[in-house]
């Protein structure tokens, strides 16, 4: 399987770090054209689309934050006057803000929805009207534009102490499938990654020292997941090779969802 994103431009939300980077620098080395969105670390995204740019590929960075709707319409204007096109979107920001329900603030709430779901929906929509406006490009994609999710395990596992994200997940699951049900006949395909636990800033107290031991204890498979593993599913869905691909969820996380815990017992 050969797969290229030749000719194909791709936005990527979040990044300046973690997973989405990994996901944009994949992408890239794939051959499609990247706008890097990042909210507060302009730094690394820039120098991100630098090093792209060095090695022959064609990215830009833009900072946006995605939970506001005139910021989503900025980032998107940006990324067509650079490129012209739009073929793929990746929604990945994300962020947690934990604490124990009785203890978590309104605003900590309202924040890991805004960002995780609401821009989700707003850079889906924002991406759905370029699309549409574009149609099919002929020897470029068979799709008329692909959208992957960004959720999590959490999107089905319960997690206590972290109610408004696994909330936000849960969210982006129907979000994810209700678009796909909406917009397949167009073309346009939309799905889903659920990555369980990848070493990223995210969860760095959780992925290491001897925290990592608890939580391996989670993940049959015996290692942490790293970004590369999520970021070769992203360009497989962003491509062709996916193209009958539609409304799905691919989890990705060393069997984490598999109950791990009812092997020995139950
Ligand atoms: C969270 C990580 C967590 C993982 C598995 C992810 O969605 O962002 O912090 O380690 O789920 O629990």
């Amino acid at each position: 399987m050969n797969i290229s994103l030749n000719q194909q431009v791709a936005l990527v939300t979040g990044a300046s770090s973690g997973i989405g980077a990994a996901a944009a620098t994949a992408l890239a080395a794939a051959g499609a054209s990247v706008v890097l969105n990042y909210h507060r670390q302009a730094a690394p995204a820039e120098k991100l689309a630098a090093d792209i740019n060095a090695c022959g590929g064609r990215a830009i960075a833009v900072g946006a934050d995605i939970s506001r709707e005139d910021e989503v319409q900025h980032l998107f204007d940006k990324a067509l006057e650079a490129f012209g096109f739009l073929d793929i979107l990746v929604a990945n920001s994300g962020l947690q803000k934990d604490a124990a329900t009785v203890d978590m603030t309104l605003e900590d709430w309202n924040q890991v929805i805004s960002v995780n779901l609401t821009g989700q929906f707003l850079c889906a929509r924002a991406a759905l009207r370029i699309f549409n406006r574009q149609g099919i490009r002929t020897g470029v994609s068979r799709a008329a534009g692909k959208i992957i999710h960004m959720s999590s395990v959490h999107q089905r596992i319960p997690w206590a102490g972290h109610v408004n994200y696994a909330a936000s997940k849960g969210g982006v699951d129907m979000l994810m499938r209700s678009l796909a049900q909406e917009v397949s006949h167009q073309r346009i395909r939309v799905n889903a990654i659920a990555p369980g636990a990848i070493a990223t800033p995210i969860n760095r107290q959780a992925t290491e020292g001897a925290a990592e031991r608890k939580l391996l204890e989670l993940i049959p498979y015996g290692r942490i997941g790293d970004v590369k593993d999520v970021a070769n599913a992203v360009v497989w869905l962003a491509s062709d090779a996916s193209d009958y691909v539609l409304g799905s969820t691919l989890v990705i996380d060393g069997g984490m969802s598999l109950y791990p815990e009812f092997r020995d017992h139950g």
